[in-house]
């Protein structure tokens, strides 16, 4: 059984690796060669709107599914038809346009924070003087690891923030003065099984995920996330993994944004959980029975960011799991993440803070 997958990146390189095991095939279409899945599954190279390819995909698989959620929703449409796209192609609308997402969750009554969107330089002074500062204003479409984005901090931002992001459609939101940032990973399969893991903890710095420690323990918060979960889920009659990420503040969630996806904040399930969101993503689009999401002891994942640490200084913590994408290492990518697992909470945390400082200061 051959499962195709949109996008070739780190994520799809990780399906991958869980399907096999399964006894699953996978073919991938990416716009560029070498990706980190080609590495090891066999891949159609060109654009991801091209139409043969995407016929090609849709021949050769049982079912179609993403590592991207960028890819645009009339393309896979076309080949809805032929084979069965997950996650459902309405979902991944509303995820690609940070407006409609932000829409959907009010409509669910989903807490998220004031926004506005913003098409020309008017609505921003508008937008800026109804929701006040200081705010971001982020692109809609296209954004990730924080990029398309400007914080506003005075009045005297606002131009620059315009003169960066102006050419293309906005939207202006209130900046969350929030006291952590956690996310969600739920699961749904075509029988309608639905599961959740344990709340992730995550750092950002610069917009970019550092650090994600899990289980969080907020037993409050998390209820409220499961319940916002279940409510997305089920409007969307979902299949495969779908994350949303939340502020918290004063003990209330406040959606951000979601993700029709596995999930970076999610890696630590592959050693720290009992079946992993890439093989519960898999066995969801495939209608197969869901595997348990408990975690096994407490993980931290660490982002490997811009540049590869050495192998062997990392290895010589015999207790950590490298997984290296196999990519060519840039300013600002994510090549890799280390997970450790440990039998208690605080135990993680120290180690995970040490680790941070190590990485960060290219002690390793
Ligand atoms: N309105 C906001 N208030 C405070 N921090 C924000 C806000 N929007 C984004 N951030 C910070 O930037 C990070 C990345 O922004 P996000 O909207 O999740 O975009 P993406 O992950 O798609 O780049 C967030 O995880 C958060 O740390
Ligand atoms: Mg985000």
């Amino acid at each position: 059984m051959t499962v195709g997958i949109v996008g070739a990146g780190q994520l799809g390189r990780m399906m991958a690796l869980a399907g096999y095991p399964l006894g699953l095939e996978f073919l991938f279409l990416d716009k560029d060669a070498g990706t980190p899945a080609a590495q090891l599954a066999p891949q159609l190279t060109g654009a991801f709107t091209d139409p043969a390819l995407l016929d090609e995909l849709a021949r050769r698989c049982e079912v179609v599914t993403l590592d991207w959620e960028n890819v645009p929703v009339d393309a896979l449409a076309r080949i809805a038809s032929a084979t069965r796209v997950a996650p459902p192609l309405p979902a991944l609308a509303a995820a690609q346009d940070r407006l409609a997402e932000k829409t959907l969750f009010t409509q669910l009554r989903i807490p998220t924070n004031a926004h506005a969107a913003v098409d020309s330089r008017a609505d921003l002074d508008r937008a800026v003087a109804a929701i006040g500062l200081p705010g971001v204003l982020k692109t809609r479409r296209l954004g990730y690891d924080g990029k398309g984005q400007a914080v506003l901090r005075t009045g005297a931002d606002v131009e620059a923030a315009w003169g960066q992001l102006g050419t293309q459609p906005l939207l202006y939101e209130a900046f969350v003065p929030f006291d952590y940032e956690v996310s969600l990973i739920g699961v749904r399969s075509l029988t309608g099984e639905i599961a959740t893991y344990p709340l992730n903890r995550n750092l950002h710095r610069d917009g970019i995920l550092r650090l994600t420690r899990a289980p969080w323990h907020a037993p409050v918060v998390e209820q409220a996330a499961r319940r916002h979960m279940r409510r997305v889920l089920a409007h969307f009659d979902y299949a495969g993994v779908l994350t949303i990420e939340f502020f918290v503040r004063r003990g209330k969630l406040i959606a951000n944004e979601m993700a029709p996806r596995v999930h970076n904040s999610g890696h630590w399930t592959i050693e720290g959980a009992v079946t992993s969101q890439f093989e519960n993503h898999l066995r969801a689009i495939l209608g197969l029975p869901l595997g348990l999401t408990q975690a096994v002891g407490h993980s931290a994942m660490l982002n490997l960011i811009g540049e590869m640490p050495d192998r062997a200084a990392l290895l010589a913590d015999k207790s950590l799991f490298l997984h290296d994408y196999g990519k060519t290492a840039r300013p600002g990518r994510k090549l890799g993440h280390v997970t450790l697992t440990e039998s208690t909470a605080r135990r993680r945390d120290q180690r995970a803070a040490a680790l941070l400082k190590r990485i960060d200061s290219r002690k390793i």
